[in-house]
């Protein structure tokens, strides 16, 4: 966690890392071994869930570890896995795409059935990345992009597109289940970002001096990351936006909602 203070204003901004949002364990479960990141879908992170009552705007974003390997955990059963399944011959009842959506579902939802939350809380959408011909391990690249895409040339990216379908879903099924008190937005951000293929790094992430920054002789892209952002650009609208929709709830603008 990382703790920011405004004595001007006695606001406090606070950062916390919950990768996938809800609990996760290494111990042996089942047949899953020690050391593996097991993950409980329907039980929320409580690494900052325990500091909720105390918060008054939240913001949450998640989605890109499920990329990464792990093992679903659903009514203490195991139902899935990430770059893990020792069975091929089983198949899986949840995804990563699937164990997204639910990890959504149940986070929400226990933040708007909190019997001692009133804040906001803002869920933004998936981040798109931008690795073209290839993905980040095998020579996708975002090299030379130095503009937003025009209109008219969005590249569809069906994981993306697919994640975002299910991190709405999973928002929605949160929403019936909440006991209103609090108050709720969905930042939608992730088809218009759809066209900041410049926004990345690129190949600048890494601070070596020496870096490649330019394709190799034979055309081949430098290592790089389109994933993430850079300041400044996205993130600095996203954060724009994020002060809008605060100004509108607490600033008494609740017409134009
Ligand atoms: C809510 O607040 C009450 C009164 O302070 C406290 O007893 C209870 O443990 C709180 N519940 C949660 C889930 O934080
Ligand atoms: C709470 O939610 C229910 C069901 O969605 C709705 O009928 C009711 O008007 C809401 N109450 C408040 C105070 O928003």
């Amino acid at each position: 966690m990382q703790r920011w203070y405004f004595r001007s204003t006695s606001v406090m901004i606070v950062r916390i890392w919950s990768s996938w949002l809800v609990q996760e364990t290494t111990e042996n479960f089942d047949f899953a071994p020690k050391g593996v990141s097991k993950l409980h879908l329907d039980v929320p992170d409580n690494k900052f869930m325990e500091f909720i009552p105390k918060i008054d705007v939240i913001v949450i974003s998640s989605g890109h570890w499920f990329a990464k390997q792990s093992v679903y955990i659903l009514n203490n059963e195991i139902v899935g896995g990430q770059l893990w399944w020792p069975d091929q011959s089983r198949p899986m009842k949840v995804n990563n795409v699937e164990a997204f959506g639910i990890s959504v579902e149940t986070v929400v939802s226990a933040i708007l059935t909190h019997p001692n939350y009133t804040g906001l809380t803002i869920v933004r959408t998936f981040s798109p990345d931008h690795y073209e011909g290839g993905a980040w391990n095998t020579g996708g690249s975002c090299t030379g992009k130095e503009k937003p895409l025009p209109p008219d040339e969005l590249v569809e990216n069906g994981f993306t597109n697919i994640m975002h379908k299910k991190q709405v879903s999973g928002f929605e099924r949160a929403v019936k289940k909440a006991t209103n008190k609090s108050k709720l937005r969905l930042l939608d951000i992730t088809r218009i970002f759809g066209y900041r293929h410049d926004g990345h790094p690129g190949p600048y992430r890494s601070p070596d001096p020496n870096k490649m920054t330019k394709r190799g002789p034979d055309g081949r892209p430098p290592p790089q990351d389109c994933l993430h952002w850079c300041m400044p650009g996205p993130v600095d609208t996203w954060n724009e936006l994020v002060l809008e929709i605060i100004r509108r709830e607490f600033e008494g603008d609740r017409n134009s909602s």
